[in-house]
This record gives structure tokens, C-alpha cells and sequence, in this order.
């Protein structure tokens, strides 16, 4: 693991002189956050050793590195689902990538369903927590001893000192967020009004298909993680209206210029 792991690595740093501790995820609808880096390199997936291979075809996916307010940033811009077709391995290989080329801590974003129903579409939400129900886990298997403990624990696996980093900055920018737990489902279909009624009563706030493995990983390689949700719309049954990815997209392209202003101020203003 540990060489495959290098060679992907070794291949992004003799691209870039940049060496990023700061890396980001975005998500569906949210990757127009890397066109706003500045001295850019991307680097499509494809190009990268052992990446994943995309098998759907228009799939588009690359690394962007640069500068973000004054930061050095690397950035996913579009990720991998376990939904997709990938192995969960897949699907968190670029995490271990970015703990390789030094990434320390790791904002990961999100589209998904409210479940609280103080919540609404268009929200942001800082993550406080998650819950793993994928019936999977990105660490089952040998555990290699140089990529971290063979029982990570993650009782602050979204860091406290970023969660209140992420609260003083809505404040300075006088935007109003919510915090809230994640549940991870693999998707890709979305859930039942009863799936959702039971994912309320064991505490979710939030329902999406992705995240919870890579931040099973970012903690297994001591990343600390901020994990930013939006709210796109709100979860099947709560609203008497279907769900589709249309609203889903709209959502989040209306919440574009608060994502970009929130995410920028939490990376000019982060403590390294
Ligand atoms: N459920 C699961 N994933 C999602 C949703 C949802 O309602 N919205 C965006 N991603």
C-alpha cells in the first residue's frame, strides 16, 4: 500500500512546487471552489498512478493545487462514490495521498438531505459528527502499521478546534449555519420517508452518500478534519414534494456565493 501510495504522491510533487497542508474535497455542485484557486495546476485523474479509473463516461475529476486566500491548497474537485462502483479502498485512496504529501488538515463538503426539521434547503452545516451506515468500512482488512492504528478512535474525528473555527467565521461573516451529525448511506438510491424517520430518531441531522469513508481514513492518518455539509434539500417524506438531483444541483448553485465566501474566510483565517 505504502508504495503504491508514494508513487501517486511522487508524481503530483514533480508537477508542483506547491506543498499544501491544507486539502479539500468538494462535492456535488460545491467544485466550483477550485476554479476560485489561484496559480493553479490540475492534474486529472486519470493522469495519476493508480488513481481510480473512471468507468463512467463525461466523469470529470481532477486535483487542483494552489493558492487559496494566501494558502496553499490542494483540492478534489469531484470525488469518488462508493455508490460508483469503486471498492471503499478506491473511494478514500486520495485521502492517504494527501496524508502523504503532507496534508494536515482536510476540509471535506457535501450536498445532502435535511433531516432536522429546523433545518432548510439551502442551509449550510458544519458536521460535529457521523454516523456509518454503509455497512462498510475503508480500514476492514490487514491493518498496515505505518498508516496508522488498527482501532483509530473517533470521538473528535471532525476536529473541535475547527468546529469552532468554522462557528467564529459564520459570525464574522454574520451567516447563519447550522451543526449537526451526518449520516453516510451508500446511495445511490435515495431513502424511504421511513428510512429517514428512523435516521432522525438515531440522532442524524443530515443524510448524504459519501464523506464517512474518507474521514474514517483522514482520522486513521491523524488529518484533522472540518466537514461541511449543504443542505440541498430536504430529506424524502418531510416535504410533500419528490426529490430529484435537479433540485439537488439548484440548491447548491444558489448557495454557491456563501459556500465560496464561508469555505475562503475558514482557510484565510485557519491556524496551522
Ligand atoms: N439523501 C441522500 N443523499 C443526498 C440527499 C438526500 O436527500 N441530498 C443530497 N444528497
Amino acid at each position: 500500500m505504502k508504495n503504491v501510495i508514494s508513487e501517486a504522491s511522487s508524481f503530483i510533487l514533480n508537477n508542483t512546487t506547491k506543498r499544501p497542508i491544507i486539502g479539500l474535497i468538494l462535492g456535488s455542485g460545491l467544485g466550483i471552489l477550485a476554479d476560485e484557486i489561484k496559480n493553479a495546476i490540475s492534474i486529472p485523474y486519470e493522469e495519476i498512478p493508480h488513481f481510480p479509473v473512471s468507468t463512467v463516461a463525461g466523469h470529470k475529476g481532477q486535483l487542483v493545487i494552489g493558492e487559496l486566500e494566501g494558502k496553499e491548497v490542494i483540492a478534489m474537485q469531484g470525488r469518488f462514490h462508493y455508490y460508483e462502483g469503486y471498492s471503499i479502498k478506491e473511494v478514500t485512496f486520495p485521502v492517504r495521498v494527501m496524508k502523504e504529501l503532507g496534508v494536515q488538515t482536510l476540509i471535506v463538503t457535501n450536498a445532502a438531505g435535511g433531516i432536522n426539521a429546523n433545518f432548510k434547503p439551502g442551509d449550510l452545516m458544519v458536521i460535529t459528527d457521523h454516523i456509518n451506515n454503509m455497512g462498510n468500512n475503508p480500514l476492514i482488512g490487514k491493518n498496515d502499521e505505518n498508516l496508522g492504528p488498527r482501532f483509530p478512535d473517533m470521538s473528535e474525528s471532525y476536529h473541535p478546534s475547527l468546529i469552532n473555527h468554522a462557528e467564529t467565521c459564520a459570525n464574522k461573516l454574520n451567516l447563519t449555519i447550522q451543526k449537526g451529525v451526518y449520516v453516510g448511506n451508500t446511495g445511490p438510491s435515495y431513502e424511504t420517508p421511513a428510512e429517514v424517520r428512523m435516521l432522525r430518531t438515531l440522532g442524524g441531522d443530515a443524510v448524504g452518500m459519501s464523506t464517512v469513508p474518507e474521514v474514517i481514513v483522514a482520522n486513521h492518518a491523524e488529518i484533522k478534519v472540518l466537514g461541511i455539509s449543504c443542505i440541498s434539500n430536504m430529506a424524502a417524506g418531510i416535504l410533500d414534494q419528490p426529490l430529484t438531483h435537479t433540485e439537488v444541483i439548484e440548491t447548491t448553485e444558489n448557495v454557491r456565493e456563501d459556500f465560496l465566501r464561508y469555505v475562503k474566510k475558514i482557510i484565510e483565517t485557519l491556524l496551522q
